[in-house]
């Protein structure tokens, strides 16, 4: 059985997404967003937001960022303690502000004994399942260079890989390369799951990726997890698993005898309202604004509706512009199930 996914996203994969997801049925694993482990050890005022686990608590791979492998190792057996199925080792943000202080992807560009005791270093430590996130490399890499950095990492105890299929710079407008989660997920099978990640956002790309690579155990879903934070409730109704829209409350019928629908209007509010109990205020703004850049690609005039969302001064005035927006364009407030 394949397993469903939602990808680490820094300022969204926070608690607040997490809510709703589950409120539409949930998936299989949810990733945080990365937690610096330096910042983490330091206990200060915001750390302790990106460890809330009261939402699907069992469901929860704490991503962790750093350059070095003492704080690494640290921070990892302290998010052990809040339970979880595992650590996450962030080796794929390729962001110039993480890569360039010598975390993220760097750790698949420096010398390979370094990584290689960051990650045993860590393992020590971790009682639960220990992954790791990657790209395909540096712009130069080669395929020898990267199924022996995968065996390398096979080695020192990893035990789920997530593979994001594109070099340090490509950007995520360029296809993923599946072929090489295809050649990593086989030749691990049984040992090692492999997760396909990059490009999923609906019912016919997930089946192309599988097309692609049908080995890999899991699939990964980061953005569209945003956009569209019911996608693994149809990803799951179309492999015949979850709950029919019948059972699910999060499916709503607008008037009688209409078919069931997702209220477009009823999520965006909820996570505004979800910010409020699980972030603290100074990032309040922020994540509304960030969330909002992908949610309103739902919608026929989302620029529109984007940019006044990107200039609300308070959740108040968000909760206000998003709601007076189905005013105008009413029909847009309906998902179809
Ligand atoms: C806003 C944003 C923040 C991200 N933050 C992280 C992160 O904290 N850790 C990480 O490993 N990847 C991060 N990523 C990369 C995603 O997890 C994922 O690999 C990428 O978006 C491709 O998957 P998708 O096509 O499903 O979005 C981020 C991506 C975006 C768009």
């Amino acid at each position: 059985m394949i397993k469903l996914i939602a990808g680490p996203m820094a300022t969204l994969s926070h608690q607040g997404l997490r809510k709703i997801i589950e409120g539409f049925g949930g998936c299989d694993e949810y990733y945080t967003e990365m937690i610096n482990a330096a910042s983490f050890l330091t206990h200060g005022k915001f750390e302790s937001f990106y460890a809330l686990n009261e939402t699907a608590a069992d469901k929860i791979v704490w991503q962790l960022t750093g350059k070095d492998s003492t704080p690494m190792a640290e921070a990892a057996l302290e998010l052990c303690s809040l339970g979880g199925i595992g650590i996450d080792i962030n080796m794929g943000c390729s962001a110039p502000e993480i890569y360039k202080t010598g975390a993220g992807i760097s750790w698949m560009i420096r010398p390979r004994e370094e990584t290689h005791d960051m990650i045993c270093a860590v393992r020590d430590k971790v009682k639960l399942r220990l992954s790791a996130k990657i790209r395909l490399g540096d712009e130069d890499f080669t395929d020898e260079g990267f199924y022996s950095f995968c065996r390398m990492l096979y080695d020192c105890g990893i035990e789920q890989l997530v593979i994001h299929p594109r070099t340090k710079k490509e950007k995520l407008a360029r296809p993923p390369r599946y072929f090489y989660v295809e050649n990593v997920a086989r030749e691990f099978l049984g040992k090692m799951n492999v997760v396909l990640n990059g490009n999923v956002k609906d019912v016919s790309s997930f089946n192309a990726a599988l097309r692609a690579a049908p080995s890999v155990s899991a699939v990964m879903i980061a953005r569209t997890s945003a956009q569209k934070p019911w996608i693994f409730a149809k990803l799951k109704r179309a492999m015949g698993e979850g709950a029919s829209p019948e059972q699910n409350s999060a499916f709503i019928q607008s008037a009688e005898n209409e078919p069931l629908k997702i209220d477009r209007l009823a999520v965006g509010l909820e996570y505004i309202q979800n910010l409020r109990t699980d972030q603290p205020p100074e990032f309040w703004i922020t994540r509304m604004q960030r969330f909002f850049a992908y949610y309103c690609d739902n919608f026929s005039y989302g620029h529109y509706i984007k940019s006044k969302m990107l200039n609300c001064k308070s959740l108040e005035d968000a909760e206000r512009t998003f709601t007076s927006y189905f005013d105008e364009v009413k029909d847009d407030r309906w998902e179809k199930v």
